[in-house]
């Protein structure tokens, strides 16, 4: 996939394995620091040490993981070690790891200086398809990414033999968001997850989900337009996610069904089994015990006032072709008793 531009910015490589050498040509860069979690690190030290070989200056800094490492603290002591290994202007941040670590990444590198090169490699398959493309970058406080920076990596490097040895749980979650992507923008994509599920091919499920964001965030960098459709099945899926203990990849599974459920009765989209079936054969699941129906409806409630007084939400006419659009309450009740709410 080389020579794919994300906003004129990003070039994007798929492949097994790592280029060499590993950054674009850059004859005043002398330091890269490297962020990385837990599960990452000796890919991170794999990086610096391949980065040592070329001649830079290469450190590893760990960040904790998860969503722990999305705060303003972790940023601050990050800031101290980029001071410390006198990080200039210049040089370069990579973030290897999951969606969190290139989330911090680019937080970090946008506002370090004013701005520094971050180059992202995705080690989790929701950060290849989703997290490291796009420029979006934040640190939780009260709410989940409420502060931060649009800042465009200036490369995103996939490695699939990483992405083929994912426990099943990663793959899910990633395979679920590329479905995603699938049904709002590329009908082929679709087809590959709904007839072969975990199966399909790695290599081609990313670059196609990566073209799909990279083409409306070229478009519509912030979001005023179409870049809301790749937040199909969040609007119930965030609010599921917060009012119980589901993952995110659970929960949006569950606000895809009951976001198909609201385009069928609207838009009578008729890919609701379709959807189903697929989100079951990915192991996920299509239906909820034990939430708390009013909370989640709290949820949406508060999020509606965010936006006037109707709820807005991605809906599909079909495949390929979904609308932005406000629902009645009554709407968004049928939707959640699909998945049992
Ligand atoms: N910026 C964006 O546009 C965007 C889009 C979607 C999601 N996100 C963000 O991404 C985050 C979620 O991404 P995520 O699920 O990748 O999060 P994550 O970074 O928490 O990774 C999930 C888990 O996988 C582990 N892990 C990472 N690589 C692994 C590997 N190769 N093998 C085994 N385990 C591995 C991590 O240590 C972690 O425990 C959220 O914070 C979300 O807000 C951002
Ligand atoms: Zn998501």
């Amino acid at each position: 996939m080389e020579g794919l531009r994300v906003a004129g910015v990003t070039e994007v490589i798929v492949g097994k394995g790592m280029p060499s050498p590993l950054l674009p040509q850059r004859p005043d860069r002398r330091r890269v620091a490297i962020l990385t979690q837990p599960a990452a690190t000796s890919k991170a030290l794999e990086i610096a040490s391949a980065l040592t070989s070329e001649g830079l200056l290469a450190e590893v800094i760990g960040l904790p993981d998860r969503e722990e490492a999305k705060t303003l603290s972790v940023a601050e002591s990050v800031y101290e070690a980029f001071a410390k290994f006198e990080l200039s202007r210049s040089d370069t941040v990579i973030g290897v790891g999951g969606g969190t670590v290139t989330d911090l990444a680019g937080y970090v590198a946008g506002t370090w200086l004013r701005g520094v090169e971050v180059v992202h490699i995705p080690t989790t398959l929701l950060g290849a398809v989703d997290a490291s493309i796009g420029g979006k970058t934040g640190v939780n406080l009260a709410g989940k990414n409420l502060v931060g920076v649009i800042w465009h990596p200036r490369l995103v490097v996939v490695d699939t033999r990483v992405m083929d040895e994912l426990p099943s749980t990663l793959l899910s979650e990633g395979m679920a968001e590329a479905f995603k992507t699938g049904l709002v923008g590329d009908a082929e994509l679709c087809s590959l997850i709904v007839s072969q599920g975990l199966h399909a091919p790695l290599d081609e499920v990313v670059r196609r989900a990566i073209t799909v964001k990279a083409a409306i965030v070229t478009r519509d960098e912030r979001e005023h337009g179409e870049r809301v459709y790749l937040n199909y099945g969040h609007t119930i899926g965030h609010a599921i996610e917060y009012a119980s203990a589901l993952s995110h990849g659970e929960s949006v599974s569950l606000g895809m069904i009951a976001a198909s459920r609201v385009s069928e009765r609207i838009h009578g989209f008729d890919g609701m089994d379709m959807v189903v079936s697929t989100i079951d054969r990915l192991g996920l699941p299509t239906s909820v015990e034990g939430v708390d129906v009013g909370r989640v409806l709290d949820l949406l409630r508060r999020d509606k006032k965010r936006d006037g007084d109707r709820l807005r939400m991605v809906l599909l006419r079909e495949i390929e072709d979904p609308v932005l659009e406000h629902v009645e309450e009554s709407d968004i009740e049928i939707g959640m008793s699909a998945v049992g709410l």
